[in-house]
């Protein structure tokens, strides 16, 4: 299929585009750049063989999409694109709701326009809420605290909303847990910028000498060892899952809502001892009060996928560490 992927320079999206390209699609990234690097594009073409099409656009620019998706007769797109960090979100909302839930509007108005009918978003475990225990299933209540869950909520509404409206649409929405790791070449991973929100940059910022020490948001939760337990998932599991869900779209349409997760929790602990396992280095912590909004646990059921699209996670929290270490060692300057 021709298929655009907005965002594609990102972390997830790089690591989807390839393997986009590996089950031969045609791959068209759009990606603004604003939190990436062209480098992507190019080491994603180096481990395909071939280039994918890239253009530097931002998916609000309605025009240039217009004319980028009719030039390739896209079919479907996989839309990535959006801002992500919670904190920021509290503090910048419009930009988040401008940018995740205007921008996917945009986006969607152009492909209504041209006939384009599937479409897979990324979307995220934060929209359950805290009125249910996890591990959380695809039905449970949902209840974002933020204004990055509340941009993903929203955009789940609108493509619900518009798959009651006209029956052609095909989509899915992809409720991501933790991703974490990197393509085992050591090629592509995540590149934080700034100082980063989530726990494995951060303690690979630790082990590479970016910071002194990792701080623990909290000892004192109800969880074995005291510290936050989270569903984390390898993001090449994830780059599968999508291809999954392509696959699935193609004998199913409507408005399709999946986990991805592995549906198994691991404590900041957890993943610090596998960290120290897999570099052969000790990690420095010091313990912080809880942070507003975190909770003790979340984790997916992840049985809907499998059921559904024969998909589910196959790889370890030590191959999540161990990928995630590679390509810190192998980009110290990252890019
Ligand atoms: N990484 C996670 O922990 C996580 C968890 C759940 C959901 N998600 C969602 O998955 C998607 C991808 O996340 P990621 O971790 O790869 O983030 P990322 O920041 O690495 O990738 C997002 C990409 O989108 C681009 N972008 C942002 N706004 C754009 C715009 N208006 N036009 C064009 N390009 C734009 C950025 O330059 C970046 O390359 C996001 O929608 C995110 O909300 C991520």
């Amino acid at each position: 299929m021709r298929i655009a992927v907005t965002g594609g320079a990102g972390y997830i999206g790089s690591h989807v585009a390839l393997e986009l390209m590996q089950a031969e699609h045609d791959v068209v990234i759009v990606d603004n750049l604003s939190n990436s690097s062209e480098v992507s594009v190019q080491r994603v073409a180096d481990l395909a063989g071939h280039a994918p099409a890239f253009y530097q656009t931002d998916i609000r620019d309605v025009q240039e999409i217009r004319r980028i998706f009719s030039y390739h007769s896209i079919e479907a797109v996989l839309h990535f694109a959006g801002l992500k960090a919670v904190g920021e979100s509290v503090s910048e909302p419009l930009a988040y709701y401008d940018n995740n839930v205007n921008g996917s509007l945009q986006l969607l108005q152009v492909m209504r326009e041209l006939g384009i009918r599937q479409f897979i978003f990324s979307s995220s475990a934060t929209v359950y809420g805290q009125q249910e225990q996890p591990p959380f299933a695809e039905h449970a209540a949902l209840g974002p605290t933020n204004p990055y869950g509340h941009s993903k909520r929203m955009v789940e509404q609108l493509l619900e909303d518009l798959c009651v409206s006209d029956p052609s649409w095909r989509v899915a929405a992809l409720r991501y847990f933790n991703p974490a790791g990197a393509h085992p070449s050591g090629l592509i991973g995540e590149v934080p910028r700034g100082v980063p929100n989530n726990l494995m940059p951060y303690v690979l910022g630790v082990l590479t000498g970016r910071y002194e020490q990792l701080r623990v948001f909290g000892q004192d939760y109800p969880t074995p060892d005291g510290t936050g337990v989270r569903d984390y998932i390898h993001v090449m599991d994830l780059a599968s899952g999508h291809v999954a869900a392509l696959d699935y779209l193609q004998q199913h349409a409507g408005f399709n809502v999946f986990n991805l997760g592995t549906g198994c929790g691991y404590s900041v602990l957890q993943v610090v001892e596998t960290f120290e396992q897999v570099s052969g280095h000790g990690i420095p912590y010091t313990v912080l009060p809880r942070r507003p909004g975190d909770v003790a646990e979340s984790f997916a059921v992840a049985d809907k996928a499998w059921k559904s699209m024969s998909w589910r996670a196959e790889r370890t929290l030590q191959s999540m560490c161990q990928d995630a270490w590679n390509f810190a060692q192998r980009n110290p300057e990252a890019y």
